[in-house]
């Protein structure tokens, strides 16, 4: 029975994870301090991003996702300025939706 409960909570947690969408992962990492859908901010808008990789995105997914997915996890400078992007430490499946995310905006 434990068990059984145990697996149902995991399960709980599981489908909370996969519900959190990306303006929700954007706020709870504060991602949002630094950057807007729309606006320049500390950091480039999403749609400004999208709109940078979007003829990459649609040829090679896969290299463009890694791409982004490196910058979350160690920061750097130098593609949109000297500002440098501080690395932050989101799980990997919650970056991977904020990436995919960033790259939709328009
Ligand atoms: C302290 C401010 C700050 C925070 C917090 C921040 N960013 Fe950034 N972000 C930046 C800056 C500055 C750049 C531009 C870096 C550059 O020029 O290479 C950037 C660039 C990016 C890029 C484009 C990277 C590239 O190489 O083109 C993406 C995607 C991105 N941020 C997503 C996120 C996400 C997702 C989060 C939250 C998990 C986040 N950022 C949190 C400041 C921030």
């Amino acid at each position: 029975m434990k068990a059984l409960f145990t697996a149902c909570f995991l399960l709980g947690l599981a489908s909370l994870a996969h519900a959190a969408d990306g303006p929700t992962l954007s706020e709870k990492h504060s991602c949002s301090s630094c950057h807007s859908a729309t606006t320049k901010m500390v950091g480039p808008a999403y749609k400004t991003i999208a709109t940078k990789y979007n003829a990459d995105y649609k040829k090679n997914a896969k290299a463009v996702e890694a791409k982004l997915l490196a910058k979350i996890a160690k920061g750097g400078d130098g593609v949109w300025g000297s500002t440098p992007m501080p690395g932050l430490n989101v799980p990997a499946p919650e970056a991977l939706t904020l990436v995919r995310w960033v790259l939709t905006q328009k």
